[in-house]
């Protein structure tokens, strides 16, 4: 591997801030082929990088699934609301991850936390087609000429969606577009007279949304595959 500065090592390696990691080179704790390290800014193979006697699990990528509740933005900052990155605990923020994409601040559900950019431009990416399926709750149940309007297309000012997918289940309808226009899903059903009152984004492209993940909560992941 690549040599890198010891100081980012180790905080990409769960051992905090930089400053951390500097503190703790400095008691000497940290090690490489067996030299005691003194120097944050020395570089290293992060293979060959030893706090305590015990290699580093050094990572340049995050990947995490946050089950978003309502009320906070996907968004790294803002000036009113909480944003999905407070949801997310210290030891990971050194990685200085952001959503890919967004969900509305009402919505709920799969959201990809990430400080990887090719791979949320992948996931973004209108080439790559990424799947996404939605569990909607509708003012008025969906008959099935408004489900077949809304598969072949429907305007939603100014632009018609394209083909899709919908389930109509018992208390809701799940549906899976290959696109993500603002508001998309809650503008369908609007564009048939109907209204989104509940929104869950239950896939992301090769994604689920695990069934026991409580809102608000998130787990870490490999890489998605896309
Ligand atoms: N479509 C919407 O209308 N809202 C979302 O949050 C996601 C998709």
């Amino acid at each position: 591997m690549e040599k890198i500065r010891i100081d980012k090592i180790l905080s990409k390696s769960g051992y905090g801030s930089r400053n951390d990691a500097k503190g703790i080179i400095k008691k000497g704790r940290v090690s490489v082929e067996g030299k005691t390290v003194r120097s944050a800014n020395d570089k290293a193979d992060p293979e060959k990088v030893f706090v305590d006697g015990i290699k580093v699990n050094y990572k340049e990528f995050i990947y995490l699934v946050l089950n978003k509740p309502k009320g906070v933005v996907s968004a790294t900052d803002d000036n009113v609301h909480r944003t999905v990155i407070d949801l997310i605990d210290e030891k990971y923020l050194t990685y200085e991850p952001f959503p890919v994409g967004r969900l509305d601040i009402d919505t709920e559900g799969l959201l990809l936390i990430t400080n990887d950019g090719q791979l949320g431009h992948n996931m973004l990416s209108p080439k790559k087609h990424v799947d996404k399926t939605y569990y909607a709750e509708l003012l008025n149940p969906l008959s099935i000429e408004d489900k077949e309007k809304i598969e072949k297309g429907v305007d939603i000012g100014g632009y018609v969606t394209q083909p899709c997918s919908i389930e109509i289940l018992e208390n809701g309808v799940n549906i899976t577009i290959h696109e993500g226009k603002f508001h998309q899903v809650k503008k369908m059903f609007e564009a048939v007279g109907n209204k989104v009152v509940y929104l869950k984004r239950i896939t992301f492209g090769p994604l689920t949304l695990p069934e026991s993940l409580p809102l608000g909560e998130y787990t870490e992941i490999e890489k998605p595959q896309v």
